[in-house]
């Protein structure tokens, strides 16, 4: 019989936060624990929480509360909050939730396996709450991932960006690069093992710079990752649109398995709310750079977040934002109402927006770029893409792939395309995906 305890992650936010999830059942798995996708029946059972807005705290304590019962059921299981929620509350999760008994910030994985075993022998809260003084190191051994295609590989932690906005310099501290040939070496790993993607993550992940080989920027990274045999596709995210260099836009021209979209986040398209934000361009400097990268000879997709009803955005400056989604054309946007986080410096600002003006510019935002995505979608009507099949599709279709710039495309296909490149003629469209055909 198989006696290894079992434990359950559950995943919130960013891309990245998933990468920590893979590490941290990495690590758990080392320490001699098995993966299991029920929390019902776990010993250990951990969530990995995000805080960029208010409504992912509160998400994650409801999730507490429909835990609990599990807790009550088995009173050796384990639980632990770990991630950026955890590192902004800290021990007042405790109080809200006593059951709880391990909390960690972000960049823990390889701590958590002690953590649990400290937890479960003193049957105290075993807490790693600490940032900066202790950097945690960016090398990680031990990654359980999810999907055997496509790869999350972090190349910098951290952010020394100081958006008013942004709780996230608190939560995941000061930027910290790691060395190219660790990033190459994992890359050629995973490479060997079968992954055709890998997605390189980081905070502002333009701003990479190898901390021993300075001469090593994100340009140059990224060519030298693009020279990796039998590596078919590279993505990036976030860039931050100052650190979007010449190099970069050419860099992604030249080498055709970087892919051909770009997720640079905006905000606003009002200047003197991007001011009050401290993102440190203007719309025109952001627009120049949006020009840069369309000049470039490939056609690349580009797509951006974008928040409304910051402290202070009147009506005017929101018409700046919608004038600035119609002449970017974005092929997609995320965007969310302002919220207010604790330690930021938006918290001061005069000129709060009313919760229900915050959904009237959303809703206004989200048709207007609705209507964008569904004009650019209808021009790849009886085009031939190129996607990699990633996912099974939920609705109709029995599959689903992207392209390289990211467009999702949904079609019937054979289960063994998963995690193959196909080629699929387009024979419709919405504004949020594509319908396809499987060529030949
Ligand atoms: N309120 C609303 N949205 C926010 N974001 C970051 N902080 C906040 C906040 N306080 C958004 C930004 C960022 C994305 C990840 O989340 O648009 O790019």
């Amino acid at each position: 019989m198989n006696m290894a305890k079992k434990f359950f992650i559950e995943t919130f936010g960013c891309q990245m936060n998933e990468l920590d999830s893979e590490k941290i059942a990495g690590s758990l798995r080392h320490g001699g624990m098995e993966p299991t996708r029920e929390p019902a029946g776990a010993d250990v059972i951990i969530l990995n929480t995000c805080s960029v807005r208010e409504k992912a705290v509160q998400k994650a304590y409801a999730r507490l509360g429909e835990i609990k019962h599990h807790k009550k059921q088995r009173d050796e299981v384990v639980v632990g909050v770990v991630g950026c929620m955890a590192q902004l509350e800290g021990e007042k999760i405790l109080a809200r939730a006593p059951f709880v008994s391990v909390l960690a910030g972000p960049q823990k994985s390889h701590a958590i396996p002690g953590l649990v075993a400290e937890a479960t022998a003193t049957r105290r809260a075993a807490i790693d709450l600490r940032m900066d003084e202790d950097p945690e190191p960016l090398e990680t051994s031990h990654v359980l991932r999810e999907n055997p295609w496509r790869a999350g590989i972090t190349i910098s932690e951290g952010c020394n960006r100081k958006c008013s906005f942004c709780v996230v310099p608190f939560t995941r501290g000061k930027e910290r690069n790691r060395e190219s040939a660790n990033i190459l070496r994992e890359v050629h790993a995973l490479v060997d093992q079968g992954y055709v993607e890998v997605v390189l993550l980081g905070q502002t992940v333009n701003s990479y710079r190898d901390p021993f080989r300075r001469e090593i920027t994100f340009a140059r990274l990224l060519e030298q990752l693009a020279k990796i045999d039998g590596l078919r596709r590279i993505r990036f995210t976030s860039p931050h649109p100052n650190d979007f260099s010449d190099e970069l836009v050419e860099v992604i021209d030249a080498c055709p398995t970087v892919c051909n979209h770009v997720h640079m986040p905006v905000q606003s398209g009002s200047t003197r709310v991007l001011r009050a934000m401290r993102r440190g361009y203007s719309r025109r400097k952001y627009l120049d750079t949006v020009n840069r990268i369309k000049a470039a000879r490939r056609p690349i997709a580009i797509s951006a977040d974008i928040i409304v009803g910051f402290p202070g955005e009147e009506e005017e400056d929101f018409q700046d934002t919608i004038s600035l989604i119609d002449e970017v054309q974005y092929d997609s946007v995320f965007s969310f109402k302002y919220s207010p986080r604790p330690s930021t410096p938006a918290l001061r600002l005069p000129g709060e927006v009313p919760d229900e003006e915050k959904g009237r510019r959303l809703s206004f935002l989200q048709e207007r770029q609705k209507l964008i995505q569904y004009n650019i979608n209808a021009s790849y009507m009886g085009r031939v893409e190129e996607i990699l099949v990633d996912e099974r599709a939920r609705a109709r279709f029995s599959l689903c792939g992207r392209t390289s710039n990211n467009k999702i495309v949904n079609f019937d296909g054979p289960e063994s395309l998963l995690g193959r490149f196909a080629m699929v003629e387009i024979t419709g469209f919405s504004a949020n995906s594509l319908k396809g055909r499987l060529k030949g």
